[in-house]
């Protein structure tokens, strides 16, 4: 094959910041898979269905947990990754309705229908005010166990 050959297309340490610079959200994606695991109490009533609420919502493209390591897409970095690796992670979840991609697919139920003309192209997801408490309390709880509890 001729990459054996071609020693010079390999990364310099001259390219390597450049590099670093240009890894996403999704690159993270990628780190959970080192992440390591916290055992704790089981889950409360709420933060048990904020799990079966991630796991039905938003499973198709995210790591919602340990235990469903094999879910996910690998453009979308897993819940635990975002938590431990960003800072403002409660920030993000308490806004993830109205963060891309999510608009484009997830609404919330008291919201007008998607006009026809412009549907939602993949699945649409149609959550209450009470399964985003239920998806970030179990947010938090995972985020306490890991350490990284949401700053007041
Ligand atoms: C169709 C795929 C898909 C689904 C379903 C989905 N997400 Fe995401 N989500 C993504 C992608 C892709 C990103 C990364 C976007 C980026 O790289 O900026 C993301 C990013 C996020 C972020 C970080 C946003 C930011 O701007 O920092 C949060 C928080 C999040 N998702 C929460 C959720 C929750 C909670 C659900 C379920 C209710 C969900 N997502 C469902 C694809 C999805």
């Amino acid at each position: 094959m001729l990459w054996k050959h071609t020693s010079s297309r390999q990364p310099s340490v001259k390219t390597m910041p450049a590099m670093r610079v240009s890894l996403g959200l999704s690159a993270l994606a990628v780190l959970s898979l080192m992440a390591t695991t916290a055992s704790s109490e089981p889950l409360n009533q709420l933060e048990q269905r904020g799990l079966e609420l991630s796991k039905l919502h938003c499973a198709r493209c995210h790591i919602v947990s340990e235990k469903d390591r094999f879910t996910g897409t690998s453009a979308s970095p897993s819940f635990k990754i975002m938590i431990v690796a960003l800072k403002d992670w409660d920030d993000r979840f308490d806004s993830f309705m109205a963060r891309n991609p999510h608009p484009a697919h997830i609404r919330l139920e008291d919201d007008e229908p998607r006009p026809e003309h412009l549907p939602s192209t993949i699945h649409e997801v149609i959550l209450s005010q009470d399964d985003i408490e239920a998806i970030i309390s179990y947010v938090d709880r995972m985020a306490a166990d890991l350490g990284h509890p949401r700053s007041e």
